[in-house]
């Protein structure tokens, strides 16, 4: 960053071996440590000095390194060289002497990071560069404004709360960045991560088109090289480093609504009685702030809220689960035991000159708890008991970037910052605790460890449980505590088409679980407007409606009958993809892939593909193109290669091409992709519901595919422990339209009574014949049985799980 004056570290002295796939090298006033993974990733440390800083990587949860077998070998000119050739991936690792530089090369050959010009910062800050080619795209950063892809951009990561202004930093950036690479050998895809907790810079090939110079902003340089080739490899690579999203609580997937200005438990109580008498699918209410007595965390105003253990009882027996908001900034006040608990305990920061650190927020003069310390990570986890006792099944952390200002106006119930959040005096642990550090050193940590504290005491409280916690800040790795919003977005147009790029650039930075505010935070939404943003957001992978109290009502029946219908239906949509959205899920627990997926992603080959930026793919199976404009009624879209069948009428349509289709109010255009097989079930009020079909198989001919369908309890943590069941789902398209499609035989140990399953074939003339395993079947609506109307073929049987195929030979 500009200010700073940087010493190049240029030469290599000397090295020697430091473990497993490891090599220290002597740059000659730095010391660097490069290692090698048994996946092919490649981290470099290095620092200014003569011994490199503690490793933190553990203190903030990132996961154990598995290093390499290979070993560092010189080479005549001094350099080094590593070969590492293991099962999940083969990278060769250089090291030029003079001037220093360190290359990752993948199997093929092609360069996945060419690193030099590494420097330091008297303050210990490192910059390095990385050189990159004219036709890279660039995709990651967390959460951005502006495009998809980030080439040609300064990015500064300092989470911070932008106070309603489109401006970056935004509140939650993550340090990490996937190249997307076209050479002669096709696409490569690889990723970098530079482990930074202070403010970070990336110029991505602004000042020069050649270059991405990182800069760290202090604590030497931590970074790591990603191969892939594909994406997919990229983010499983970087996920198995900082952490993936665990299995989320099913009825977290389903929709959560909320407002700040829900005053009273009146309110919260004709919410609910509203969604179900309305039958508006939902899971999860809100309580924002309006919950406390005087802002103080933990606490309900006894006038609003004089029993909230009833009140969350009452809402169980509907079944909506509660999430109540959490802020880090403590209200001082002596008289108040969680104040006086923290004080005692020591938990809050201070400043340098040893007086308590203040900032202001809600409640007025408030003091920050120091979450790089487990003791206070501990207790701060603790003082959640009272809501948990009270029936609260998740948690919101709000303002953890962390948010606040110097002084304010208060005019009623409006709170006006006058003053910005100074931090300059603040200190707080470093991560190891081996000492305190101005926060800017670890300022963007300070929401990620606020998360892990609160999942940490979740998931201890109830054993065996999956918690849900939400947050607004975070770092990489922020996925495996809780899931993400996009903070204070607008009702405007311009804010829902940008929600898109945000969220798809979040999940590539490895944050699967993310939405943004359907229908906007600030200003008054219109109908459309509305009606827009419930059908994209009903598919995000985290799906809010949350809105300010300034701002007009925003419930589903706020905006007339007519838009009232179409969020329900929208609600409906998400509540029947509920096995496919949960499927994903999984799979993003299993190997980082992202719920929510720019098209290149799935289609990386494709160069038109990867311009897309208002349009996603929902998994693998979906393709969504939201109508993201007032007054539209038809959209222009793209479809990537391959055969692609319109979800809800059957259109068949061969890409790649641009289409234009008609999108009347009540339709958002999707598409399945020819070759998947998406596991639905009949709409249900909320995921604790059983569906009347629980389990509806739509299958897209035309291609070649297979998926898996997961089920388990839902709830618990026993899935891990092999409590879950698998069924393998096969398509085989053959020539003249035959089809067999093949549920497999289920694995695991989830017992599963026996049940009813249709299977439902778009795009499909009357067959001559139809046969379940072997055996011919009537057509009729009885299981087992057939019907064949309006272009889709339906089959009706009894899964036993023990594995069933049909066959549908179409008619001469
Ligand atoms: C912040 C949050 C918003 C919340 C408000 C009051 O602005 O981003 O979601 O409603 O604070 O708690």
């Amino acid at each position: 960053m500009q200010g700073r004056r940087y010493a190049a570290a240029a030469r290599l002295g000397g090295w020697r071996a430091a473990g497993p796939g490891a090599a220290q090298l002597d740059l000659g006033g730095a010391l660097a440590e490069i290692a090698v993974a048994e996946d092919g990733s490649v981290r470099l440390r290095a620092a200014p000095g003569m011994a490199l800083p503690a490793d933190p990587s553990e203190a903030v949860g990132r996961l154990p390194w598995r290093a390499a077998p290979a070993a560092f070998r010189e080479r005549e000119d001094g350099g080094l060289r590593l070969d590492q050739d293991g099962p999940e991936g083969a990278v060769r690792v250089e090291v030029d002497p003079a001037p220093f530089a360190l290359r990752v090369r993948d199997r093929r050959g092609a360069s996945l990071a060419e690193l030099g010009e590494l420097a330091f910062a008297a303050d210990g800050a490192g910059r390095i560069r990385l050189a990159v080619s004219a036709s890279e795209r660039f995709f990651g950063f967390g959460e951005r404004h502006g495009p998809l892809d980030r080439r040609g951009r300064r990015e500064w990561l300092r989470n911070r709360d932008p106070a309603l202004r489109s401006r970056d930093p935004m509140y939650l950036g993550i340090p990490f960045f996937l190249r997307l690479a076209r050479g002669p050998g096709g696409i490569c895809a690889s990723g970098v991560l530079l482990d930074a907790f202070a403010p970070s810079h990336f110029d991505v090939a602004a000042s020069d088109a050649d270059a991405v110079v990182m800069e760290s902003g202090g604590g030497g340089i931590d970074l790591c090289v990603f191969p892939g080739p594909r994406p997919a490899d990229v983010l499983r690579r970087f996920t198995a480093r900082v952490g993936r999203t665990p299995r989320p609580p099913r009825w977290a997937l389903g929709h959560h609504q909320s407002r700040w200005g829900y005053g009273d438990e009146r309110a919260i109580r004709r919410i609910a009685s509203e969604l179900r008498a309305r039958r508006i699918p939902t899971d999860v209410l809100h309580l924002d702030i309006d919950h406390m007595r005087g802002y103080r965390v933990f606490s309900f105003d006894p006038k609003r809220f004089p029993d909230p253990k009833g009140l969350f009882a009452d809402l169980a027996q509907q079944g909506f689960r509660a999430v109540v908001i959490v802020d880090p900034g403590v209200k001082v006040d002596p008289e108040w035991s969680v104040y006086r608990d923290g004080e005692q305990a020591d938990a809050f920061c201070r400043c340098e000159d040893g007086r308590p650190y203040r900032l202001r927020v809600w409640p007025g003069e408030s003091a920050l708890p120091d979450f790089n310390r487990a003791a206070v990570r501990e207790w701060w986890g603790e003082q959640h008991r009272p809501l948990l006792d009270a029936g609260v099944s998740g948690i919101w952390n709000d303002m953890n970037e962390p948010a606040g200002w110097s002084r304010d106006l208060r005019v009623g119930r409006v709170m006006l910052p006058i003053r910005g959040q100074d931090t300059s005096r603040m200190l707080q642990s470093d991560p190891c605790e081996r000492g305190r550090v101005a926060h800017e050193q670890v300022r963007n940590l300070y929401g990620l460890q606020e998360c892990r504290a609160t999942r940490a005491f979740l998931e201890s409280a109830n054993p065996g449980r999956r918690p849900f916690v939400l947050s607004r800040s975070g770092h990489a790795g922020i996925q495996r505590y809780a899931a993400v919003w996009t903070g204070d977005n607008r009702s405007r147009w311009p804010d829902l088409r940008e929600s898109i790029p945000m969220l798809l650039g979040l999940s590539l930075s490895g944050a699967a679980f993310c939405g943004a505010d359907i229908g906007g935070f600030a200003l008054s939404c219109s109908p459309e407007l509305y009606a827009r943003w419930i059908q994209l957001g009903a598919l995000q992978p985290f799906a809010r409606t949350h809105s300010m109290w300034l701002s007009r009502a925003q419930e589903p029946w706020s905006f007339g009958p007519r838009v009232e219908a179409i969020a329900r239906q929208a609600l409906c949509l998400r509540m029947r993809l509920m096995p496919y959205l949960y499927g994903l899920f999984c799979e993003s627990e299993a190997s980082g892939s992202p719920v929510w997926r720019p098209l290149f992603y799935e289609f990386p080959e494709d160069p038109d593909a990867a311009a897309v930026e208002d349009q996603l793919m929902l998994g693998p199976a979906l393709l969504v193109a939201p109508v993201l404009e007032r007054g539209a009624r038809e959209r222009e879209l793209y479809l990537p290669p391959g055969v692609w069948i319109g979800w809800d009428d059957d259109a068949r349509w061969v890409g790649p091409r641009r289409i234009r289709v008609a999108a009347a109010l009540e339709r958002t255009p999707i598409f399945a992709r020819a070759g998947s097989l998406v596991a639905t079930q009949s709409p249900v009020a909320h995921a604790g519901e059983a569906p009347e079909e629980p389990c509806v198989l739509e299958v897209f001919p035309g291609a070649d595919g297979a998926a898996e369908l997961w089920e388990d309890d839902g709830e618990s943590t026993a899935y891990r422990e092999g409590a879950a069941a698998r069924t393998p789902l096969r398509l085989w398209h053959r020539a003249g339209g035959r089809l067999r499609v093949e549920l497999g035989r289920r694995e695991g140990d989830l017992e599963l009574a026996e049940r009813a399953v249709r299977v439902v074939v778009h795009a499909c003339p009357a067959p001559r014949s139809v046969t379940l395993d072997g055996e011919r079947l009537r057509e009729g609506s009885a299981a087992p049985g057939y019907t064949a109307e309006e272009g889709r073929v339906q089959v009706r049987f009894a899964d036993t799980g023990g594995g069933h195929s049909i066959e549908v030979d179409p008619a001469p």
